[in-house]
């Protein structure tokens, strides 16, 4: 019983500080993986494959993506011509920056 505690706490420790880590890293990260995984068919937040489907905010609603875990889903679960990427490619904490990112430039 007292193991299970002990994991427990650590558990929780471990993840605060994952939480801050990823605060601290904000812009930078989302822009950074942004380049590295998705401005080959999204540069400047268009889209060389389907021209209709840009990453403005506009288009976005359009496909009722308006928030962060809309943006996610599309990382996981793609339409035609888009990559997929599961969580080895790209971290849920990486996949949020990302989106984040994307709100707020495009
Ligand atoms: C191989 C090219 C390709 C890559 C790489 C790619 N995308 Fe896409 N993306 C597309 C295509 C094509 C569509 C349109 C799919 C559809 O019809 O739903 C799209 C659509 C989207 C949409 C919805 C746009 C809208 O207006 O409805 C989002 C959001 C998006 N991509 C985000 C990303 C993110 C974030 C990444 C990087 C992690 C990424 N894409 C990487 C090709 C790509």
């Amino acid at each position: 019983m007292k193991n299970v505690l002990t994991a427990l706490v650590l558990l929780f420790a471990a993840t605060s500080i994952s939480a801050a880590g990823s605060l601290e890293g904000k812009g930078p990260i989302g822009e950074l993986e942004f380049k590295e995984y998705c401005a080959g068919c999204h540069p400047n937040g268009g889209n060389r494959r389907n021209p209709k489907k840009p990453l403005g905010k506009k288009s976005l609603e359009g496909g009722d993506i308006k928030t962060v875990q809309g943006i996610v889903a599309k990382i996981r679960n793609p339409g035609p011509g888009m990559t997929r990427f599961d969580k080895e490619a790209i971290s849920d904490k990486e996949a949020t920056e990302i989106a984040e990112y994307i709100l707020k430039t495009f």
